[in-house]
């Protein structure tokens, strides 16, 4: 997607550097810093600091830890040990994205499978590759597959604007280009769909207020940014038409793991009859479990994230304590939202209801 006229990905390999590059997105929006990736510590570092967030991003990110791995140890990189054991340490690196576990072990597979070193590290930088070019094509998909349910309000409403409420960044920042939930948005936008989107400021990181605002605002999508409160008495105003979120990790059956406040948006849709959409790829699934809440780990992070505020002061990024030093926080990052809250999943071969029976339609072979 562009920034201030020219393209940009979260993650792209320099070629002349052979380096895995990122933009650091803990800075985002005042600054825009690109990072490089050089070590596996760097990798593990980016993922659990969230220099790099979102599931397909970390997925990506994983899945280039994998060739950084190699290259970082050459002497080494033929032992089959030391790259399983560098994976491992990668996929720990945060627990709800399926995506990360997906990227890491699909690149760990075709290195496994050459025993020369100079054809591993090719064999494994062409799939780190593949992996993000296919993730922007699947996002491109959810957006074309995903217009059509805005299009559809749009004429419902004699072309008045779309109110679409999203939650958290699954913006372009979070996947490789377009977004989850942002690619119906963006194809809307670029179709010339009147769209007004609700940003939940999503604390205690403000993916929402920081990221997504960012990205919309760069794009020319008129955006509001709103508390993570108040999307009940909007949604009981009649002023969000339609709700899509993205997901970290989504069961066979239909239930959405995905940043914290997502489950409360999805009660208060439900209870005001507006429809609640989850756009993922299919790398977002857990074709494994079908009972989220039993099954999917919800990480916890530094209580710090939430006693502490960032913002521009007098220019210069600062963190500011907001509640009582001694007061303990507890900081619970994602929240399972139940299958029979949700609309349906728009995803790369297209629309279907959140129940496994029509999940697996669209994705026959993991019957
Ligand atoms: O903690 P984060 O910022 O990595 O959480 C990201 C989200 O919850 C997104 O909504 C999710 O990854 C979907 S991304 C397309």
């Amino acid at each position: 997607m562009k920034v201030d006229g020219k393209e940009m990905r979260p993650i792209w390999f320099e070629k002349g550097l052979q380096t895995v590059q990122v933009i650091d997105q803990r800075f985002l929006p005042h600054q825009l810093i690109i990072k490089d990736l050089k070590t596996v510590d760097d990798t593990i570092y980016a993922i659990k600091e969230m220099v790099v967030r979102g599931a397909p991003l970390i997925g990506a990110t994983g899945a280039f830890g994998v060739y950084i791995a190699l290259v970082q140890e050459n002497n080494k990189g033929t032992d089959d040990n030391y790259i399983i054991t560098q994976c491992n340490r990668l996929k720990d690196a945060r627990p709800t994205a399926m995506n990360l576990f997906w990227g890491v072990d699909r690149v760990l597979s075709e290195a496994l499978k050459q025993g020369n070193y100079e054809n591993r590290v090719k064999a494994v930088l062409d799939e780190a590759l593949k992996v993000i070019e296919e993730e922007a094509v699947n996002c491109q998909k959810i957006g074309e597959y995903g217009m059509p349910i805005i299009e559809q309000i749009s004429k419902r409403k004699n072309n008045a604007p779309v109110n679409i409420l999203t939650h958290c960044n699954a913006g372009w920042l979070a996947c490789i280009e377009y977004g989850t939930a942002t690619a119906p948005i963006y194809t809307a936008f670029d179709s010339n769909i009147d769209v007004h989107v609700w940003v939940d400021e999503t604390r205690p990181l403000n993916q929402g207020s920081r990221l997504t605002a960012w990205e919309l605002g760069k794009h020319g999508v008129n955006h509001t940014i709103i508390t993570d409160n108040a999307g009940g008495h909007i949604m009981q105003h009649n002023m969000v038409d339609l709700v899509i979120v993205g997901t970290d990790r989504t069961t066979r059956a239909g239930d959405v793991a995905n940043k914290i406040g997502t489950y409360l948006k999805a009660l208060a849709a439900k209870d005001n009859n507006i429809p609640f959409y989850v756009a993922l790829p299919s790398s977002t699934f857990d074709w494994d479990i079908t009972d989220g809440i039993a099954d999917i780990p919800i990480e916890e992070r530094d209580p710090d994230e939430i006693r502490y505020a960032q913002g521009l002061v007098n220019g210069k990024l600062e963190n500011v304590l907001v509640p009582p030093a001694q007061s303990r926080a507890a900081n619970h990052a994602f929240d399972v939202t139940p299958a029979r809250l949700v609309t349906g999943f728009i995803t790369e071969r297209g629309v279907c209801r959140a129940t496994e029976h029509d999940i697996l339609s669209l994705f026959p072979e993991k019957i």
